[in-house]
């Protein structure tokens, strides 16, 4: 592995052993070659035909689609793509390369982790919300019918690219989708990141993520920060059947989590205001829809599964966002109730 240097912004993601730079830049996709573990024999580059984005190993290599969307990401998909690897001879020696956004980043890193028992995989990620959140971190996973996400791996890649020129394809919602993010990141650390240009903040979420990644690569405590706004976003995306893109949700996720510590005296009600214009800056809704059922969310919420005692959320307050388990469920309901008699504003 070489460096590419020049006109890229790098960020280490300090994992002792598994430790790995993030590139980010316009064109970094054109230094795949330079990321890959030396001595890597042939590349398997997964992509999905939506993505368009090509990419050169400068070794040979072979492209492996995957359906498009969130149904792509199952254990069928492992066992296609590892079963076309197998056919096509991979050992330990060869790498995978995954280039597209979170559904490809997630199954393709999923699948490198369990193929001989791991080989190495370089994300590309092409969304932006793959770029700021799905391939910085090394989890990887696939769906169950019986939930997303629910079989997985931790498994670092050896490098990510992020090619901030490749983001002008995508469709305005998948970019207001990785916005969501954006704005949760935003809350994290209180830096105005709506202020920098895109390569910056594609940099600076990226630092935020990895200085996460870095001190609680498991999850064992502070990773559980970048699930702000995610209780009830993920609710809210399965109550809705995904008709929200999962930053909208998240969005809207971020403005309740806000409320709710408001409710619990956390903090007061200008910083509810700073959240509900953080969202609007970012174009993205900030007003939830009254049809929803507050008990169908609530119940959705305690299925989450990072609560782990009672109703878990990460929440504001005087010393920034922490996560709080145990949060009463009648608080919760009357928050979310408000909330929709209000119309959702
Ligand atoms: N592993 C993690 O830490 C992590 C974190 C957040 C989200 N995720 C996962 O990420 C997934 C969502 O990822 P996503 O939002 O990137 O959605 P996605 O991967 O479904 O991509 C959205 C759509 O954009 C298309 N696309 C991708 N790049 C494009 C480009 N440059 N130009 C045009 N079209 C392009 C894709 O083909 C797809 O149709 C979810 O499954 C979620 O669970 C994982």
């Amino acid at each position: 592995m070489s460096s590419p240097g020049a006109g890229l912004r790098s960020v280490p993601v300090d994992l002792g052993d598994d430790s790995y730079e993030v590139w980010v830049g316009a064109g970094a996709r054109r230094h795949l070659a330079e990321v890959l573990p030396s001595g890597a024999g042939r590349a398997a580059v997964v992509t999905q035909a939506t993505v368009g984005v090509t990419v050169d190993p400068g070794i040979e290599h072979r492209v492996f689609t995957i359906g498009d969307g969130e149904p792509a990401k199952r254990l069928a998909t492992v066992e296609d793509l590892c079963r076309r690897w197998a056919q096509w001879g991979m050992t330990r020696r060869d790498v995978v390369v995954a280039v597209g956004g979170g559904v490809v980043t997630d199954t393709a890193g999923f699948a490198a982790a369990v193929y001989h028992r791991g080989i190495a995989v370089v994300h590309v990620p092409t969304t932006l919300l793959g770029q700021v959140d799905a391939a910085i971190g090394g989890k990887t996973g696939v769906n169950l019918p019986e939930g997303k996400n629910l079989v997985g791996a931790f498994w670092q890649p050896a490098a990510v690219l992020c090619d901030t020129e490749v983001l002008e394809t995508l469709p305005p919602r998948e970019y207001a989708s990785g916005l969501g993010e954006l704005a949760k990141y935003h809350f994290l650390t209180g830096d105005d990141l709506g202020d920098l240009p895109l390569d910056e903040r594609v940099a600076r979420c990226v630092a935020i993520k990895a200085a996460i990644v870095a001190e609680d690569e498991r999850e064992g405590g502070r990773r559980a920060l970048l699930n702000y706004g995610h209780t009830l976003a993920h609710a809210l995306e399965i109550a809705g059947h995904h008709d929200l893109r999962h930053g909208e949700a998240v969005a809207l996720g971020l403005i309740f989590a806000a409320r709710l510590a408001r409710r619990l005296e956390r903090v007061g009600d200008g910083r509810v205001a700073d959240h509900e214009a953080v969202v609007a800056g970012y174009g993205l809704p900030d007003r939830l829809d009254p049809g929803h059922d507050p008990d169908e969310l609530v119940a959705l919420m305690k299925r989450d599964k990072k609560a782990l005692d009672g109703l878990t959320f990460a929440l504001d307050g005087p010393d920034g966002v922490e996560v709080v388990a145990g949060v009463p469920e009648d608080v919760v309901r009357t928050t979310l109730v408000q909330w929709l008699g209000e119309g959702g504003r």
